[in-house]
């Protein structure tokens, strides 16, 4: 049986940067980094523009991954993206990112099979888990994983959603997945879901009980309701169960590999919210410098945040060959899940 390993790493924002400050100046709602900052850790996040898909910020991460992992774009055996934010309710965005990558036409041709997850924070360590499985089997040798999001057209920019919309941020970040004989790769992998918090964290913008499932006024347009078009969120619940489930899941997950939590060289979590972690760390009793963070240069970027985080540590030498890395995430649903990582 191969090993799984991640043999390319790719990421990319938007370059527009949006503060703290301009959610005030630019956008007019009552806020400011003296609140933001200090329960956060975030001083700023990135906006795509108007026109931009989540496809199209998928599509430089993904190519980016390919590149590094020393092989062709023909090479893919599929796709797996994980996005909250799709580029429309169906089809999934990962055919319009195989489209964009130029896999179905010419001589790079291959209808990759490409799979769309819906795990919001804790998507990216789903999908790794569907990838290093395909991989691990013999089925396919190399698996492009995506995580990419675009927050900022779905937030409310008024003072009444200003909880949620300081949070977010857009992004994209991918890995290729590839089998390997060499004793490394994904050890461990544990996921977790809590349905009875479905409605904790969501947005639900149609209701498919009704009929028609999108509310209609009387001359038959739709009447949408700030409650039904942004994201709701119980913040101080989130927070409580997060710092739970992202600590029980890890301990899992060294139980099973028979090692101790200070046994892992670093630590990339979710970055949903700097105290979260900063809380976590000190439970747990890890050294700071075990830990990357980039909350504070993009928000919360979702199912993005993983790979991104991953793609900066290697680029900036916080990740080395050799090194054991946990990736923990919660989210919506409630989810979570750990991945354990032999760099
Ligand atoms: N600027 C200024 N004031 C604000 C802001 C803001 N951005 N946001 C909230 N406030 C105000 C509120 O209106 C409220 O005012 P009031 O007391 O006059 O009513 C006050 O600040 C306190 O608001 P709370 O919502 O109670 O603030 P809380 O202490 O819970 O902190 C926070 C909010 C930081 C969001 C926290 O709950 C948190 O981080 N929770 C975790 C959230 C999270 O991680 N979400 C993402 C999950 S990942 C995913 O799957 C998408």
């Amino acid at each position: 049986m191969p090993n799984a390993y991640i043999s390319g790493t790719g990421f990319y924002l938007p370059p527009r940067v949006v503060t703290n400050d301009d959610l005030k100046t630019e956008y007019g709602i009552d806020t400011s980094d003296e609140w933001i900052f200090p329960r956060t850790g975030i001083k700023e996040r990135r906006y795509a523009d108007e026109g931009v898909y989540a496809s199209d910020l998928a599509l430089p991460a993904a190519e980016e991954a390919i590149k590094r992992a020393g092989i062709d774009k023909k090479d893919l055996d599929m796709i797996i993206l994980a996005t909250l934010s799709p580029d429309h309710h169906f089809p999934g965005t990962g055919v319009y990112l195989q489209k964009k990558l130029g896999l179905c036409e010419g001589e790079n041709a291959t209808f990759v099979p490409a799979l769309d997850v819906r795990n919001q924070c804790s998507g990216f360590l789903y999908s790794m888990a569907v990838a290093a499985g395909m991989v691990q089997s013999g089925a396919l040798r190399h698996v492009l994983v995506v995580g990419v999001e675009i927050h900022s057209a779905a937030l409310d920019f008024t003072t009444r959603g200003r909880t949620v919309t300081s949070l977010f941020g857009d992004g994209a970040g991918a890995v290729v997945v590839s089998a390997t004989d060499e004793d490394r790769g994904i050890r461990c992998w544990k996921l977790g879901a809590d349905g009875r918090y479905a409605d904790a964290l969501s947005l639900k913008i149609w209701d498919i009980s009704k009929k028609p499932y999108l509310p209609q006024n009387d001359e038959g347009v739709g009447q949408m309701m700030p409650e039904m078009m942004f994201p709701q969120m119980d913040g101080k619940l989130v927070f409580k169960n997060a710092v739970q489930r992202m600590i029980e899941v890890m301990l899992k997950v060294a139980e099973e590999q028979k090692i101790g939590v200070d046994d892992v060289d670093l630590f990339l979590f979710h970055q949903a919210n700097q105290r979260i972690n900063e809380f976590i760390q000190k439970q747990i009793g890890a050294p700071e410098d075990k830990f990357v963070n980039n909350i504070e240069r993009y928000g919360n970027t979702t199912a993005a945040t993983l790979p991104i985080l991953l793609a900066e540590s290697e680029r900036n030498g916080k990740l080395q060959p050799g090194m054991k890395v946990a990736l923990v995430a919660f989210g919506s649903g409630f989810t979570w899940g750990c991945v354990l990582i032999d760099w």
